[in-house]
């Protein structure tokens, strides 16, 4: 049985995600989310059998052979510092490969997914019938899922200590793909696919987006081509805009529920009467900290990002909190509580204490109470789950603790913290207790300085925008994104990019109602896609196509 309350890093860092069926979408948790999988992680010790782990004589953890949706893991065996001439020690990295449709008169092209922030076994429906499989089919390629170094099984370190995180870094990770590319001997196929003998074509979502566009830049030689969806290639430290694009994108009527609730919260936290009645609401009383109130009742939000038009990935969360926001109190005789202006006598609910309070607010506790605040085990108080200022459960080393590699990556390289609008008359559907302070927090907390390795007070973000940022370009490097994919303003489709032509050679293409990478899921019957996904997939297809038509082997020295 599935725990259906297992959670992945990802890129949503900072936000506390509801649990929903499937695991392969991009999620977590900000230091909330963090504390429940720990507790969750410990519950379902028990229940399923430890991980299966080998060490070789390196002391490097091997993972297993076992193989996923019949795609059996083989392992590439990298160094674990590219860069230090006096180290030696190795690692292996998991990779998967679909030869389904491959030519070998053709000789290729190889289609390679960077795997990006979480298990390559999350990647293998791309590999399956999405993207990859797409793409290999319409060019008689190889397909690969390449996983990232710390992730999955691909771990080459024993633990996760500051200093052993030390080699979790952009350049480390660019220097695996490029060695991969250049050096790997697929399994059962006679003739050299490496680069740049053979045409590689490099695809990411996500971070592994913004990875796929800086390999196009770092390794040109290596790289023919090269696919960034919803890259995120601008770093920033602070991600506000994130909910900017879903305030905007969603239903008037629950943006609007959403920033009167939050001005209310807000006014009511920052007078500091009535805010136990407050927290009760929410089934979070015995919560100490304000602002990690604020923090949790941000979580539903998150549910904007696991919408899918994949039937099997898809998740109805977001709409489902919408409706209900929306609930008239019983009896009203209304059949919408917007029928009435926010704040109306008929909406007004005086709690305990004698606080009152609209609606909307009784709704939204109810909905928290039942899906986030429920997750808190029986026994377990309220502030071990919820609350984020005891630092000890921050500091805590094994393997097992995956919570621990994107955050790292966050804290050093990446930021994306969830924070408030910065300027205080923006509107807004978070509470303005996200502060940078409060968010970032978790970065000392976790990692303390090691003796090799001192994390940064503030990520350095210049490490991943001086390879381009928003402008980052390159012939052969396609840039796809979604319209109201909330991390669209870290892409080169942000609004404050420049707007650029689309061409074949350089495509830039927005998906109309698109969210997180959504041209990465696929059916194996394109006709059987939603109109826009068929579509996105056509143009992809045509403009790979037509870049291989241009490959020329180069010249044997
Ligand atoms: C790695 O280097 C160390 C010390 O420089 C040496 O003792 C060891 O044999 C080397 N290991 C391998 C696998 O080459
Ligand atoms: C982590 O692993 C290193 C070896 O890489 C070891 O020296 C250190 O004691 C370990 N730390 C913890 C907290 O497990
Ligand atoms: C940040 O990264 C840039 C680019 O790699 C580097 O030049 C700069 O020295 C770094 N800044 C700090 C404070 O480390």
């Amino acid at each position: 049985m599935r725990l259906g309350l297992r959670v992945l890093p990802g890129l949503l860092l900072g936000i506390l995600v509801e649990a929903t069926e499937s695991l392969d979408h991009l999620r977590v948790l900000g230091p909330q989310g963090v504390n429940l999988w720990k507790l969750e992680k410990a519950a379902a010790a028990s229940a399923a059998g430890p991980k299966f782990m080998v060490q070789d004589g390196s002391g490097y953890a091997l993972g297993s052979e076992e193989s996923v949706a019949g795609f059996k893991a083989q392992w590439f065996r990298q160094p674990v510092d590219h860069f230090d001439k006096n180290s030696n020690a190795t690692f292996r990295q998991r990779y998967w490969v679909n030869t389904r449709h491959y030519d070998p008169k053709k000789g290729g092209p190889v289609i390679v997914l960077d795997g990006g922030e979480t298990s390559g076994v999350n990647r293998i429906p791309f590999l399956d019938t999405g993207i990859v499989e797409i793409l290999a089919r319409s060019t008689g390629g190889v397909g690969v899922v390449l996983e990232h170094r710390y992730y999955g099984q691909s771990i080459p370190v024993v633990n996760f200590t500051t200093d052993n995180l030390r080699w979790l870094n952009n350049d480390q990770s660019a220097a695996d793909s490029a060695n991969f590319m250049a050096n790997v001997k697929f399994k059962g196929i006679e003739e050299d696919l490496t680069a740049p003998n053979t045409p590689w074509i490099y695809y990411g979502g996500s971070y592994a987006g913004a990875r796929a566009a800086h390999m196009k830049i770092l390794y040109p030689d290596l790289v023919y081509g090269a696919i960034a969806s919803s890259g995120v290639t601008h770093a920033a430290i602070m991600n506000w805009e994130y909910m900017e694009i879903i305030r905007k994108a969603a239903d008037p009527v629950c943006s609007g529920h959403l920033e009167n609730s939050i001005q209310t919260i807000d006014g009511i936290l920052s007078t500091g009467r009535f805010t136990r009645p407050l927290k009760a609401l929410f089934g979070l009383s015995d919560l100490r900290h304000d602002d990690d109130f604020a923090s949790v009742i941000e979580s539903p939000l998150g549910s904007w990002q696991a919408k899918c038009w994949h039937p099997d990935f898809a998740s109805t969360r977001f709409d489902e909190f919408c409706a209900a926001l929306d609930k008239p109190p019983f009896g009203s005789g209304m059949t919408s509580l917007s029928e009435l202006p926010y704040g109306a006598p008929e909406r007004m609910v005086t709690l305990p204490g004698g606080l009152a309070v609209d609606f909307t607010i009784v709704n939204y506790g109810n909905y928290l109470k039942k899906y986030v605040a429920s997750r808190c085990p029986e026994g377990i108080s309220t502030e071990l789950c919820f609350g984020t200022w005891d630092e000890e459960q921050y500091q805590v080393y094994d393997i097992d603790q995956e919570w621990r590699l994107w955050l790292f990556q966050v804290c050093t390289e990446w930021g994306y913290f969830f924070t408030a609008p910065p300027d205080p008359d923006h509107p807004r559907i978070v509470s303005k207790l996200l502060t940078l302070g409060y968010a970032s927090k978790i970065c000392r907390m976790a990692f303390p300085p090691g003796k090799h390795f001192t994390v940064p007070s503030l990520p350095n973000v210049t490490v991943v925008n001086e390879l381009g940022d928003f402008d980052i370009a390159a012939d052969r490097l396609a840039i796809i994104d979604g319209e109201v994919d909330p991390w669209r303003p870290a892409t080169p489709h942000s609004d404050y990019a420049y707007d650029r032509e689309d061409t074949v050679l350089r495509p830039f293409k927005i998906i109309p109602g698109g969210v997180h990478h959504y041209d990465e899921w696929g059916l194996l019957n394109l006709a059987d896609e939603p109109l826009e996904i068929r579509a996105i997939h056509r143009e992809m297809i045509y403009f790979v196509q037509e870049w291989l038509k241009d490959w020329k082997a180069p010249e044997k020295a």
